[in-house]
Formats: structure tokens, C-alpha cells, sequence
């Protein structure tokens, strides 16, 4: 993919696609509930694509219509025996959380995916299922593909040793199918959609404060859920407008889940002009519209607990922090090294390409921001990260000349469209 760059402005206003976690668990507890879910704004990202299949091939019938997704739940234990291996491309909530549900099943299968996923650990989920009983296994101990035998699963109390919202989901989806309750002791909170939408579909969980305790129902009730924009979509735009010269933004309908606006909150640090307007709860879960204006950034530093808040948007962060004034420190985001790509890895070389400033530490980044001399077009790398990808568009549309980004396709993943939107709010083209 080529941009041009010296971007004279961006205006408009633009809505980015369904956010990827909900859509992922309106499918996955759509199937499990008696009865038919509707669900509006589904993201076609093929994560989420990846859930609908592996749930066909559990037997859940799913129909694609162009504005909803019917799901046609069978109840908690509706579930039958796959034909075949569970793909999951490139999803790793897809893998994770499915490996709790298919822990409490009375069938066995395999869970596999892509060349990214083969190389992502799954012990920390594999680790307290089978403290509930379930008989599952990866490659070389931790890695997929995964098997799993269904058997009889018991609550447990678990102290999480990372903030990880897919292994508390995990272990939540397993909790249903568990004899007692399960009690999950988070170090730093993640991001809640499950525990949120759990309690929407009738399931029977109590949150305080990192404490999180589920206890099984006999049934789930199945809902209409209208998914929220993606805020880890709208993450692009607003850092666009903000280090884009003469650009105003309206993005619509965004989801604000304060466990997802942790670059909200870092961006207004940094000296961002973002206004959060027009707040409204739709299916439970809090979402705004949020203008963003041009804006002279400075460098700050980021760790503890907005980490987590904030863990996907590192990487477009990373390109504001590039063009700020000043120097950002981001630390205890080691987690950034087992996502789609090493992320710290991928974009530090990404930003260098273009000529910014950036060093890897183990648990982060140190960006030394606004090189003297801009950015710089290059050929860049997206390591096949979607996030990686669509970062280095934005970037790219600062820097001095036209860039190339290659294996762009994979933004498929999570933001089919990103492109054309970036070109409808252009004043340039
Ligand atoms: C997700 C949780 C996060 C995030 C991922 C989606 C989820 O992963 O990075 O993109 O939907 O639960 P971790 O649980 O590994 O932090």
C-alpha cells in the first residue's frame, strides 16, 4: 500500500466498524444462550469472522444479513462434536476464550491457527483450566495447536499474574459449565466486556473493584446487542487529527468502557484537544462521539495500571509520541512482545524507517520526539500486525514524500475499510 504524505488536513466525520472484543463475545455467548441473538454492527473484521466459523462448526447456526448477525443459540450445553479443527487464524481472543468454553463440553477437539498464533503462549490460560479440571494441552506445553477433552469442570479461586482480559474471560466461560463459584483476582483491571455482557445475557456475576466472582446459571437468555464502535479503530483517527496539520474530526459512536480509554486519557496528558460528547449507554456498555482537533503535543510517561487500558493502541500512541515535543517513556508493557507481532519490536523499526527517534527497552519504549528533520517516506515493514499496518499509515501521512507499507491486507483483520475512510476525510485527494 502506498500513502502519499504531507497531508494538508484532515475533516470530516467518520464511523469506524463494530469493536472487535464485543463482537467476538455477542457471537460466542449468542451461542450459548436458548434462543436467537440479534446483533447489530457486528465487526467483519476475519477475527471476528474467524469466531462465526468456529462456532458453525460447532453446530450453532449463524445468519448474515447486511446490518445484523443472527446467532441461533442452543443453550449452555447445545454444543456438538466439530468434524474438524477449529481455525482461528489470526485471533487470539478467538483461541483463549474458546479454550474455556470447550473445556466444559462433553466432546473433544483441536484449536489451531495461523503462524502468529502458533507462536503465542497459551499456558497462561491452559494453566488455571486445568486448576478447574479440564484436560487440555498445546505444543511444546503451552503453544497451539491445543487440544481439549471435555470433561467436569469446578470453580476455583484464581490470582491472575497478568492483566489479561482473555485468560479472565477464559476462565469466566469455563466458570458457567464449573460446580461452585469462581473467584478471579485481577492485578490491574482489564478490559470488562465479558463480566458486562455475561450479566446482560442473565449469567450471575459480581464485580468489586478487581475481585470478579461468577457463579453457573442454568440458562443464558439471548439479546439484541448493538456493538459500539471500536475505540482501538478510532485510536487511528484521533491521532491523526491531532499531529495532522489544519484537521478537525467527528468520529460517531465510539465506545468509551473507561477500561478501553486509556489513550483517551494519555493523549489529554500529552496536551490533546479531544472532547467527548454525547455520552449514552447502548447494551449495557458507555459510548460517545469524540471531536479531535490539531493539536501541539508534548512527551509524558506511561505505565501501572493504564497500560492495560490502552494495550492495543500502544503502537499508534507510539506515533504520536514520535511527533510530540519532548521526550515519552512507555514501561510495563511487556505484553506488547506476545501480541500479533513484537511490538515493541515492530513498530520501534517501523518509526525509525521514517526517521523518528525510538529505543526499545524490555518493557517499552523510549521516543525521543519530533526528529529535527521530519519524517521521511521509506519502505516500511507491517510484520503482518494490522495495528502495526494501520499505525504506519498514520504516520506516513506526516512524512516528506509517499511510503510503502507492505502485507497492508492485514488490516482485514481488524478494520476492513480503514483505507477508504482515510481517503474520504483527505483534504488533499
Ligand atoms: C482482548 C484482550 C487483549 C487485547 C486483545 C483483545 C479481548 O488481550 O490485546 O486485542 O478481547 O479480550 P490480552 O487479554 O492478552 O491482554
Amino acid at each position: 500500500m502506498q500513502i502519499k504524505g504531507d497531508c494538508k488536513g484532515l475533516y470530516g466525520s467518520v464511523v469506524v466498524p463494530g469493536d472487535k472484543s464485543i463482537s467476538h463475545r455477542a457471537i460466542m455467548l449468542g451461542a450459548l444462550a436458548d434462543g436467537d441473538t440479534v446483533v447489530y454492527n457486528f465487526l467483519r473484521g476475519q477475527d471476528c469472522l474467524s469466531t462465526i466459523s468456529c462456532f458453525r462448526k460447532l453446530g450453532i447456526d449463524i445468519e448474515e444479513f447486511d446490518e445484523r448477525i443472527v446467532v441461533h443459540g442452543k443453550g449452555l450445553k447445545g454444543l456438538r462434536k466439530p468434524e474438524d479443527i477449529l481455525y482461528v487464524g489470526n485471533s487470539g481472543t478467538t483461541i483463549r476464550i474458546m479454550m474455556g468454553i470447550l473445556s466444559g463440553q462433553t466432546f473433544d477437539c483441536v484449536l489451531d491457527g495461523d503462524d502468529s498464533i502458533r507462536k503465542r503462549p497459551m499456558d497462561r490460560v491452559i494453566k488455571p483450566l486445568r486448576q478447574m479440571g479440564a484436560v487440555i494441552d498445546g505444543r511444546d506445553g503451552g503453544f497451539p495447536p491445543i487440544t481439549v477433552k471435555g470433561s467436569v469442570l469446578k470453580g476455583i479461586n484464581y490470582q491472575m499474574p497478568i492483566a489479561s482480559a482473555q485468560v479472565k474471560s477464559s476462565i469466566l466461560m469455563a466458570s458457567l459449565y464449573a460446580e461452585g463459584e469462581t473467584v478471579i483476582y485481577e492485578p490491574v483491571k482489564s478490559r470488562d466486556h465479558t463480566e458486562i455482557m455475561l450479566s446482560y445475557f442473565g449469567g450471575d456475576v459480581t464485580i468489586s473493584g478487581n475481585i470478579i466472582v461468577s457463579r453457573p446459571v442454568n440458562r443464558l437468555q439471548p439479546q439484541i446487542v448493538d456493538v459500539a464502535g471500536d475505540i482501538s479503530s478510532a485510536a487511528y483517527f484521533i491521532v491523526a487529527g491531532l499531529i495532522v496539520p489544519d484537521s478537525e474530526i467527528l468520529i460517531k459512536g465510539v465506545g468509551v468502557n473507561p477500561t478501553r480509554t486509556g489513550i483517551i486519557d494519555a493523549l489529554l496528558n500529552m496536551g490533546a484537544d479531544i472532547e467527548i460528547i454525547n455520552k449514552r449507554i447502548v447494551s449495557s456498555e458507555p459510548v460517545a462521539d469524540i471531536r479531535v482537533r490539531t493539536s501541539c503535543l508534548h512527551g509524558i510517561t506511561i505505565s501501572g495500571d493504564i497500560i492495560p487500558r490502552m494495550i492495543d493502541e500502544i503502537p499508534i500512541f507510539c506515533v504520536a509520541a514520535a511527533m510530540a515535543e519532548g521526550i515519552t517513556v512507555i514501561k510495563d508493557a511487556s505484553e506488547l512482545r506476545v501480541k500479533e507481532s513484537d511490538r515493541i519490536y515492530t513498530i520501534s523499526r517501523g518509526l525509525r524507517a521514517l526517521g523518528a527517534d525510538v529505543r526499545e527497552t524490555h518493557d517499552g519504549m523510549v521516543i525521543y520526539g519530533r526528529p529535527q528533520n521530519g519524517f521521511n517516506a521509506s519502505t516500511v515493514k507491517s510484520f503482518k500486525d494490522h495495528r502495526v499496518a494501520m499505525s504506519m499509515a498514520i504516520a506516513a501521512l506526516v512524512a516528506k514524500g509517499e511510503t510503502t507499507i507492505e502485507d497492508f491486507e492485514c488490516v482485514d483483520i481488524s478494520f476492513p475499510g480503514f483505507i477508504e475512510i482515510l481517503n474520504g476525510i483527505r483534504r488533499d485527494i
